[in-house]
């Protein structure tokens, strides 16, 4: 059977995003059920290759695994043989020889999901590589948007901050626009993406980016991924783009808050908007593991209907 991979929102079609929400929805039944324990996957083994570190993805693509009865086995950089030299793709092939059914990979350089899934036998799921794609985190926000406001066909979602460095921004866009809502794009000059996104408003005022927004996203200052300062300080940052109860007002009334994590309090999002009633920051991180499970089976070829063709 042909590996499923899992390397971006780019290739997938709406009915295919919408088959991979439908079986999250009905595995997060399991997560919250009283025993965690089914074994779709017994006898089949993932290993989640972190050269970046993470809290929420690695430990939900775990602890998917093994709900779903797979063997997770955790790789990250630190302490591995990349401190000897060994390249990603000797890396890759080394762990390949071992003969895993699925690699989750994170990487800091974009494409290099891809260029894992070019040169192995067995399914790729991309956890984030570079400014390129995170796709399982766009999957998330969708399956929360759409508890929350139902259909996202004619929702509009503002998506404020670093954009131009966020494979977030860019994933969750895409997702967001294929199941029929409008994104609109906000941040000061410097956090913009130079080129316009096919679909996409972009602005650089809060207020107007806000404006009838149902939802907004805010995206994290990634300050590990920019050289240099692309705005004065944390402070005027916060002034201008931060999400604050008086920024809140200017959306639509009961319009919900997301963030993927991890935030940086008082930066691009105030702490009483993040703790807030309108906050659904906790329930993204509970969708990310039944999103992570509908995907670990799709990587298997075992996802609902996968065996109708
Ligand atoms: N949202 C997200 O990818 O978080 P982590 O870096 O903690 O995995």
């Amino acid at each position: 059977m042909e590996p499923r991979h899992l390397l971006g929102i780019e290739p997938l079609e709406r009915g295919e995003i919408e088959r991979i929400l439908r079986s999250a929805r009905a595995l997060r039944e399991v997560l919250r059920g009283p025993s965690k324990k089914r074994d779709d996957l017994r006898g089949k083994t993932v290993i989640n290759l972190f050269f970046e570190n993470s809290t929420r993805t690695r430990v939900s693509f775990e602890m998917a695994a093994k709900i779903l009865g797979a063997d997770a086995i955790n790789w990250s950089a630190s302490g591995s043989s990349q401190s000897k030299g060994e390249t990603f793709l000797d890396t890759l092939r080394t762990l390949e020889a071992m003969r895993p059914d699925v690699l989750v990979i994170r990487h800091g350089a974009s494409g290099s999901a891809g260029l894992a899934a070019r040169h192995l036998g067995c399914a790729v799921v991309n956890a984030g590589d570079g400014a390129h794609e995170h796709p399982t985190q766009a999957l998330l926000d969708a399956l929360t948007l759409e508890d929350h406001l139902g259909s996202l066909d004619g929702k509009r979602v503002a998506i404020v901050g670093d954009v131009a460095h966020s494979r977030v921004a860019r994933s969750t866009s895409l997702c967001l626009r294929r199941l029929g809502a409008t994104v609109v794009l906000c941040g000061p000059k410097t956090m913009l993406p130079s080129a316009a996104w096919e679909g996409v408003e972009m602005v650089h005022d809060l207020r107007q980016a806000l404006g009838e927004a149902d939802a907004v996203i805010a995206l994290r200052i990634q300050t590990e991924r920019i050289g240099e300062s692309l705005f004065p300080s944390a402070r005027e940052y916060a002034r201008f783009f931060g999400l604050s109860r008086r920024t809140l007002a200017w959306a639509k009334e009961g319009a919900v808050v997301l963030h993927p994590g991890p935030i940086n309090r008082g930066v691009e999002i105030e702490p009483d908007v993040a703790d807030g009633d309108r906050s659904l920051i906790l329930h993204q991180v509970e969708s990310g593991v039944a999103i992570r499970m509908a995907v670990l089976l799709r990587a298997a070829g075992k996802l609902e209907e996968d065996s109708h063709g």
